[in-house]
């Protein structure tokens, strides 16, 4: 298997945008099949991406768990494999779940355990995996199940931003979320470059810079249409500046 990348930090950051790129990247340089996770319990990486979805898997434990007394054992289990199949939403290159809600009251255990284990089966069946996070870190390191190879944190082209991205990484540590690379993304760089605060912070950070991505106007503007970001322009400056960071971080020999 390839690599398994989230896109963390605070609200509005930039990552579904940077979310639905990253696949689509994925899929034009043909390293398929992707699964892109939605693990967002307001789930918006779908409009990103252009594609409708019915069912969440927040859902299926939902009635796994209602159903708890009339399904046992293995049938429980091959029922959850089917509706968690039923889930996905197949596209040309890559396959999308949605998380949906996190559990109610109740008892989820048998359910999520199960579904961890569905989970862990279907992921191996990709290439690589792009994880939509919510904001903060709890949420991946509980609800995703994965181990991750690129934990990208995003953050505004602000000192407090960094800051921020800063104490999410720490936080990465705290909860053990082990992953092979860590990197902070800037995102919405104004015209000239992060001004010399926002650079100085982010090198305090210790967090290496994967990319500086310009305000791009495209963004907004495919945004305020409702147009998937795969038909952004591909000499879009935020395309092209995180495209070079995609570069970096699966590099061509990760192909075989
Ligand atoms: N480089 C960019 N240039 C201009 N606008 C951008 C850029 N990146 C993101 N945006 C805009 O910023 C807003 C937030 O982006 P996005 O939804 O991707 O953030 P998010 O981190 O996923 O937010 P949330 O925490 O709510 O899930 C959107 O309106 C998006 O169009
Ligand atoms: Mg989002």
């Amino acid at each position: 298997m390839g690599s398994v990348i989230a896109m963390t930090g605070k609200g509005g950051v930039g990552k579904t945008t940077l979310s639905a790129l990253a696949v689509d990247w994925l899929v034009r340089r043909g390293e398929t099949p992707i699964l892109a996770v939605d693990a967002d319990s307001n789930a918006n990486l779908h409009w990103a991406l252009g594609v409708r979805y019915q069912e969440t898997v927040g859902g299926i434990r939902e009635s796994a768990r209602r159903q708890a007394q009339a399904l046992k054992g293995i049938a429980k289990q091959e029922f959850l494999e089917l509706r968690v199949q039923e889930a996905l939403v197949e596209q040309q290159g890559y396959d999308l779940i949605v998380m949906g809600r996190p559990e109610g009251q109740g008892c989820y255990c048998f359910a999520n355990n199960v579904l961890r284990d569905v989970l862990d089966r279907l992921a191996r069946n990709y290439r690589h995996i792009v994880i939509d996070s919510e904001a903060g870190l709890e949420h991946v390191s509980r609800r995703t199940l994965l181990c991750l190879d690129h934990l990208v944190i995003v953050s505004d082209c602000t000192v407090r931003g960094i800051r921020t991205a800063a104490r999410l990484s720490a936080l990465a540590d705290e909860v053990g979320l082990g992953a092979r690379s860590r990197g902070l993304i800037v995102n919405r760089v104004p015209e000239g470059g992060p001004p010399p605060a926002v650079r100085s912070e982010a090198q305090a950070s210790g967090l290496p810079l994967l990319a500086a991505i310009p305000l791009d106007e495209h963004v907004a503007a495919l945004d305020g249409d409702g147009i998937p970001l795969a038909g952004m322009p591909r000499n879009a400056p935020a395309r092209v500046a995180f495209e070079e960071a995609l570069t970096k971080l699966f590099p061509e020999q990760e192909r075989n």
